[in-house]
């Protein structure tokens, strides 16, 4: 894997199809060893990579290093990725910034930007008692659309998404409004909600009601629950789907025992508290015997989200060269066989909102 690849991406393969699932324009990537597939992003009519890219982790988590992470991230571009997730909140802007450095360094490529409004009381998860005005008054939401824009350095932003979401706000007609403001100004293209963990059908209504064009998502081997509404819904009005958490946070890469710690001040240590890691290691153990021959865990957990044609892309969290090279390897291996998908559904694991999940 050490050696130098191209950059170029070559188009355009096969002839455009109505499908909504594989992008009929499957562009490669020259490294012979990598084929990126790419998916239609809902109406905005993008092609984005199937493999995203999640950019929490390299300005939000203990254990980050600028270097490593610029690293990782260009030679996900060089393999073809061209969907990048970040927020405002993951460093107070500054894998915002991050990113608006390697846009600059790609400057002849479309890399999709989406990013997020912080809430404005900094709560996460979002409360049923939280208003609109705790969380987006309209100005507020015009001042970090224009913050976002300074730290990545761009005039308009691809996807400018809500942090957190209830769909009780759209009571209040000046969010509809708001969010037209946005896209009238050309402040942003197009506008998503990123839903609270474990509530799916929170976005339903968004969705319903033609606010956002891309609904993000946690969908994984576990979350299985946005296929039973949420997914084709979004299919029936057209809305991207991007697929967030992959790996569980942690738990489907198969790297956790139930000793698993991380530094002071990390949020994983309220995240896997001792219930939730317990629960959740057993349940990765069982899918061991399952992995295919030459994937990683990991790989199994990404390819088994390839197999939902409803995905628009999946955007793993990624600081690690190593990383990233397993991780898009994927989108050339493709969904699962049908068999092992079938065993896997069975692993589903609905679960509901509780004092650590966030
Ligand atoms: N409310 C929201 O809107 C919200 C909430 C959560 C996440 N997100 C978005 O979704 C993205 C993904 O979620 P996440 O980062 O929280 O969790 P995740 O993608 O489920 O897991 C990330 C972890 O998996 C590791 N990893 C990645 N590829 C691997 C591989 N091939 N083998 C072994 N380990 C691997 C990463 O390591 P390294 O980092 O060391 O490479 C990191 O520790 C975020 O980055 C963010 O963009 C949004």
């Amino acid at each position: 894997m050490a050696r130098t690849f191209l950059a170029v991406l070559l188009p355009v393969h096969g002839t455009p199809s109505t499908e909504r699932g594989h992008s009929p324009y499957n562009v490669r990537s020259t490294s012979g060893v990598h084929t990126m597939r790419y998916r239609k992003f809902g109406r905005t009519g993008w092609n984005v990579s199937e493999i995203g890219y999640g950019m929490w982790g390299l300005a939000g988590w203990t254990g980050s290093d600028d270097a490593e992470s610029l690293d990782a991230l260009q030679r996900a571009v060089d393999l073809g990725c061209n969907f990048f997730d970040t927020a405002w909140a993951y460093g107070d802007g500054r894998s915002e910034q991050i990113l608006g450095k390697v846009l600059r360094d790609n400057a002849g490529k479309k890399l999709y930007v989406a990013t997020k409004i912080p809430p404005k009381n900094r709560q996460w998860p979002s409360r049923r008692d939280f208003t609109l005005d705790d969380c987006f008054p309209p100005d507020y939401i015009e001042e970090y659309v224009n913050e976002s824009l300074a730290n990545l350095g761009v005039e308009k932003l691809d996807l400018i998404q809500f942090h957190t979401w209830e769909d009780r706000w759209l009571n209040d007609e000046r969010l509809p409004r708001a969010v037209e403001k946005v896209r009238t100004a050309g402040k942003a293209q197009a506008v998503g909600v990123s839903v609270n963990r474990w509530e799916p059908c929170n976005g339903i209504r968004a969705v319903l009601e033609g606010v956002a064009d891309a609904v993000q998502v946690i969908y994984n081997i576990f979350d299985q629950n946005p296929e039973d509404a949420l997914f084709p819904i979004c299919r029936m009005k057209n809305v991207a789907i991007i697929a967030r958490v992959p790996f569980d946070e942690g738990t489907l890469t198969g790297t956790l025992t139930v000793d698993s710690k991380w530094p002071k001040g990390d949020w994983r240590n309220t995240y896997f508290v001792q219930e939730n890691l317990k629960n959740s290691v057993a349940r990765a153990e069982a899918l061991r015997p399952l992995v295919p021959a030459g994937n990683s865990m990991a790989q199994m957990a990404l390819r088994f989200i390839l197999n939902n044609p409803d995905v628009s892309t999946i955007i793993p969290g990624m600081r690690k060269r190593r990383n990233v090279e397993a991780n898009i390897a994927v989108s050339d291996q493709g969904p699962l066989p049908a068999p092992l998908h079938k065993q896997l559904r069975a692993h589903r694991w609905d679960r509901n909102p509780t004092s650590w999940s966030q």
